[in-house]
């Protein structure tokens, strides 16, 4: 096929095969958030490239490798490889920050990384995140996080599973990073070149690093859990105690270090699958210096994102129910050209009471239009001929039992559709 009817690499269609999935992931996205008192933002799909460097971090992979940049006349804009940098942004330019706290937002947008295409992992992928400024408590770090555990309980994923560590602050990492240069020293020279370069800045990055030589470096380093100060260690504490008290399962897995540059203490990743198809299909934590670091005044801050493809893939392999696809209440079936007209009508009168309802617009034969309204999966199909609109009397048809009944065509038509619709959907629930 012709370059221009191709999709680029690393980019996916959503068809309405599947988009009602994407709709009820969406929707449970959208409620559970709002259960916590999270409220929308929409920002721009790009920022200044600045904004990425300086919060992402320059010694990131995302940073480094990853970004899909684009010069403009005077600047260079990056289309936003995450959700934070940008909300944070918005944020301190709306002066939310100046109302009540904590502020809780939640998005659900695009992101752009130029990773190596493979399942779940995409050039344009999709996060439903949260982001909450103002509160430096555990309880905060607990409520993300059961947050989190709620969605993925309630998309139906089960062999999920929570990682939390904390990495700290500035103030532990000072000692933690002579220890880890202290460790890689007699390694350097086998580092990759980026992780070389990675040494004197930000060595943490280099136990992020997916080269094989570098990770299996990385198996012996230090961990930081083992260098929090007191404010750290008592933090993290009392998160797991809140977790346990919770019921929430987690492991704490010292490892965990995060690909982005702007966290403090806690991390943590939900991991969902088995073996090969094993993913993180959440990661989030702590960032308390990146909104002073925007220039804000210093406001702790914290929050995650889930990868929907990745979400939508593993409820997928797990079987999960999405539900119905929504079907159209009622299919107008109009024989002749007076009929055509009529069943626009009624379809128009319905479709404002809020049914779903369609008519032919493809000239079709009676046959035709049954196997299109079979198609489209319509509750009832009403059929209007000459006959039909002499009499002001149609057969309307219950598609799931066969059943007709006869159906004035008055000005209550709209009304006794809709007690015919009700009684057919209770009769089809109760029938399992
Ligand atoms: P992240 O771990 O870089 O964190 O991304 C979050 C999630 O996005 C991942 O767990 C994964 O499910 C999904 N994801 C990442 N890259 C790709 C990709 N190339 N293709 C498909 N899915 C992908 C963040 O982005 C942070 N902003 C999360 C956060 C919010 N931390 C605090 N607040």
């Amino acid at each position: 096929m012709d370059l221009i009817a191709k999709r680029v690499n690393g980019t996916e269609d959503v068809t309405p095969a599947d988009s009602y999935k994407w709709q009820l992931v969406e929707r449970i996205c959208t409620e559970t958030a709002e259960a916590y008192g999270f409220k929308q933002v929409r920002i721009p799909t790009f920022e200044n490239t600045e904004l990425f460097v300086r919060s992402v971090g320059d010694t990131t992979d995302v940073v480094q490798k990853e970004m899909f940049t684009v010069m403009g006349r005077e600047s260079r804009f990056t289309l936003r490889p995450e959700g934070t940098a940008g909300t944070i942004r918005c944020m301190l330019e709306n002066g939310m920050l100046n109302e009540a706290l904590p502020q809780k937002v939640y998005y659900i947008l695009s992101c752009f990384r130029h990773e190596k295409p493979q399942a779940g992992r995409l050039w344009e992928f999709h996060q439903f995140g949260v982001e909450m400024a103002g509160s430096k408590s555990p309880s905060a770090d607990a409520e993300v996080i059961c947050l989190a555990k709620n969605l993925i309980d309630r998309f139906g994923l089960n062999n999920v599973s929570l990682n939390i560590n904390s990495i700290g602050c500035p103030k532990c990492r000072e000692e933690y990073y002579k220890a880890l240069r202290a460790y890689l020293e007699p390694h350097k020279s086998e580092l990759c070149e980026t992780c070389q370069s990675r040494f004197e800045k930000n060595p943490m990055r280099i136990l992020d690093c997916k080269s094989e030589i570098c990770s299996e470096i990385a198996k012996g380093a230090p961990l930081v859990l083992d260098y929090l100060c007191d404010d750290c260690r008592t933090h993290f504490e009392k998160l797991k105690a809140l977790l346990d008290s919770m019921d929430i399962k987690y492991t704490v897995n010292p490892k965990i270090v995060r690909g982005l540059d702007y966290y403090t203490k806690t991390v943590f990743e939900f991991i969902a699958g088995e073996g090969k198809q094993k993913g993180t299909i959440c990661g989030g934590g702590r960032y308390d210096g990146m909104i002073e670091q925007m220039g804000g005044k210093p406001t702790p801050a914290l929050g995650f994102a889930m990868g929907l493809e990745r979400i939508l893939l593993n409820m997928e392999a797990q079987g999960c129910d999405f539900g119905e696809k929504s079907r159209c209440d009622i299919y107008i079936l109009p024989m002749g050209e007076a009929a055509e007209m009529k069943a626009a009508l009624l379809a128009e009168s319905l479709r404002k009471e809020g049914f779903k309802a369609e008519t032919d617009l493809m000239g079709r034969s009676f046959g035709k239009q049954m196997k299109y309204a079979n198609t489209i999966n319509a509750r009832y199909v009403l059929v209007l001929g000459d006959n039909e609109l002499e009499s002001g009397r149609a057969k309307l048809k219950n598609m799931d039992t066969g059943k007709e009944e006869d159906i004035a065509l008055d000005d209550k038509f709209t009304e006794t559709f809709s007690t015919h619709l009700m009684a057919g959907i209770f009769e089809n629930t109760l029938n399992g």
